[in-house]
């Protein structure tokens, strides 16, 4: 608890551009949570170089994002939104962590083994302990809960296991967190792949739709979306990609996908996939203007990332304290 509110923890990579499945699964859940809960959301940089980054792009990416954030709907005077590398907290925590984390525990994680074979050229050790430093992001503010997708309900669980089992030595030293996993959080499939989740890392640019992408695009990308030869809208998984295509224009207008096989009952895909295109391009247009107006301030910018910092550094800075102290690490000297 944090002044009365149970206390939110998310973070995000700062790897590939968001798309509208990052922004309907997750960052509008976020903006609705962030009334209830003290909230703090990482842009989680440190773990981005667990694979080969340009700097500079991985720098312009993390500021995208930050400002993303914000422009989705965050306020970022009350939610703490910060970047991971600027809160040395989360490197001490991580490896003391390590110090209570089986490599047996490490080696059973899906994306670990998933990641390795996709980079087999950088199996680095930090890929291997990622978990453990997102266990360090969510234990050090004390996290009730943390809105994650399904595929990272195991570094949860992971995270859980390792706070039970320091909490057994030590005493209460850490908060036990919850996964939240959104309820109604909109799963949006890929445009070319429906069988596929859309990917802020999709090779095939036509799969996704990014939350920066001009209306001209988006409308082409919906255009373009794959479907099949039935002819008739119905909302049923032997029509993925309709299906998806009815999921995105309910997570855009809040309708059910009743009404919208209703209101387009007897008509061609074609009008469908243009309704879609529009639908999306209204959802953006805010996004689109609050970011713009960002990037144009930037030093309005800056001073939040500096206040942020200071804050979740704060917070962090006590449980680590706390921490260390009780592993045996010696006094700090006044
Ligand atoms: N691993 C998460 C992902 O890729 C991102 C993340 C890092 C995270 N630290 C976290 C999510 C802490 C929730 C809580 O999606």
């Amino acid at each position: 608890m944090l002044d009365g509110k149970k206390v939110l923890f998310s973070g995000m990579q700062a790897t590939g551009n968001l798309t509208i499945g990052n922004y309907l699964g997750a960052l509008k859940n976020w903006v609705k949570l962030s009334d209830e809960y003290m909230c703090f959301y990482g842009v989680v940089d440190m773990h981005s170089i667990t694979v080969r980054q340009d700097p500079a792009e991985l720098r312009k990416r993390a500021r995208s994002l930050m400002m993303l954030y914000i422009a989705a709907g965050l306020n970022p005077e009350e939610a703490c939104i910060y970047y991971q590398s600027h809160v040395s907290a989360h490197a001490e925590l991580a490896w003391i962590l390590n110090c209570f984390t089986y490599m047996g525990e490490l080696n059973r994680m899906t994306q670990f083994k998933d990641k390795s074979a996709k980079h087999a050229d950088n199996i680095n050790a930090g890929l291997f302990t990622y978990p453990v430093l997102m266990a360090a992001d969510i234990l050090l503010y004390q996290a009730d809960v943390v809105p994650v997708g399904i595929d990272q309900s195991q570094h949860l669980e992971l995270t859980r296991d390792i706070a039970i089992r320091f909490n057994n030595i030590y005493g209460d030293v850490f908060t036990i967190p919850d996964i939240y996993l959104g309820k109604a959080g909109a799963k949006i499939m890929s445009l070319q792949d429906p069988t596929k989740k859309m990917s802020k890392s999709d090779e095939n640019p036509n799969a996704s739709i990014y939350l920066m992408d001009d209306e001209d695009t988006v409308m082409r990308k919906c255009k373009r979306a794959v479907t099949d030869s039935e002819g008739i809208i119905m909302y049923r998984d032997e029509q993925p990609g309709l299906k998806n295509l009815i999921d995105i224009y309910c997570a855009c207008k809040d309708v059910t996908p009743d009404e919208v096989v209703k209101e387009f009952d007897g008509q061609g895909y074609g009008v469908l996939k243009e309704a879609v295109g529009n639908a999306v391009n209204d959802l953006l247009r805010p996004l689109h203007d609050n970011y713009k107006k960002l990037e144009q301030d930037k030093a309005y910018v800056d001073q939040l990332i500096k206040n942020n910092a200071e804050k979740a550094s704060y917070y962090a800075n006590k449980t680590l304290r706390k921490v260390q102290k009780k592993v045996g690490f010696p006094e700090r000297p006044r």
